[in-house]
């Protein structure tokens, strides 16, 4: 289009981005999460800001700073990230879901600490609602990337969440693989995208690596 800028090539655009694990309350004092530390969805809120974007983040709880030029709003569970992601949808361009998010959640919330008892236990667990599925049936315009953390079979499982969820890409990452996935500040992916399209980078920073996934994504759909 006209208005594309090299420099700042998402400027008039709307990115949302989810970060870090979810929380799923058990009772007052317990809760269900996962070792996602928000580190690749900070890089790609980071990314979206200096490539010109209106970049809101949304985030489970993690320790990270907020980076400059993008609005935090903070939630605890999946059904939060819904709510809040739903809010920002049909106003957004692109929406990236990069966050952890759980699949299950305890299926009722003790009003009080849950006292221990002799033997066993469980913990009955209900689904929680696939967001980025959510918004694939619900697509517009907007461009929607999701991520997938996989420990096998992973160009299989990437393909099919593509298809499943109604993605525009997913970007997959090995997390069995040295250096690469939770927790660490680096990062090794490959992009599948509708028509076949297969892209590998090489292990990098999160931050470079955030950039070129996103250099790449906006060249594709917003430089024609
Ligand atoms: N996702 C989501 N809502 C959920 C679960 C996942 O939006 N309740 C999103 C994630 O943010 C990610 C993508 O779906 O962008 C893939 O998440 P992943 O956990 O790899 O896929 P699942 O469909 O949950 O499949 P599984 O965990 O069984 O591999
Ligand atoms: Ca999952």
């Amino acid at each position: 289009a006209a208005h594309f800028s090299k420099n700042n090539p998402l400027a008039g655009k709307k990115v949302v981005v989810t970060a870090g694990p979810t929380r799923e309350r058990i009772d007052p004092v317990r809760f269900l999460t996962n070792f996602s530390s928000g580190k690749m969805g900070y890089a790609m809120a980071q990314a979206a800001a200096e490539l010109g974007a209106e970049t809101l983040l949304i985030s489970g709880p993690v320790a990270l700073e907020v980076p400059s030029g993008v609005t935090r709003i903070s939630v605890e569970s999946a059904q939060d990230m819904l709510e809040a992601v739903l809010q920002e949808y049909d106003s957004a361009d692109m929406v990236i879901k990069t966050a952890a998010v759980a699949d299950y959640r305890p299926a009722a919330i003790a009003a009080q600490k849950v006292k221990k008892k002799d033997g066993n236990s469980v913990i009955e667990l209900e689904r929680t609602i696939d967001i980025l599925k959510t918004l694939g049936e619900m697509k517009a315009n907007q461009i929607l990337i999701g991520f997938a953390a996989e420990t096998d079979h992973v160009a299989q499982y990437a393909k099919d969440k593509l298809e499943r969820k109604n993605a525009d890409y997913i970007i997959a990452n090995d997390v069995s693989a040295a250096q690469a996935g939770f927790d660490h500040d680096t990062n090794e992916v490959t992009v599948y995208g509708q028509g076949g399209f297969e892209k590998t980078f090489p292990n990098l920073p999160k931050t470079e690596l955030a950039h070129e996934l996103l250099s790449l994504i906006t060249e594709k759909e917003f430089a024609k």
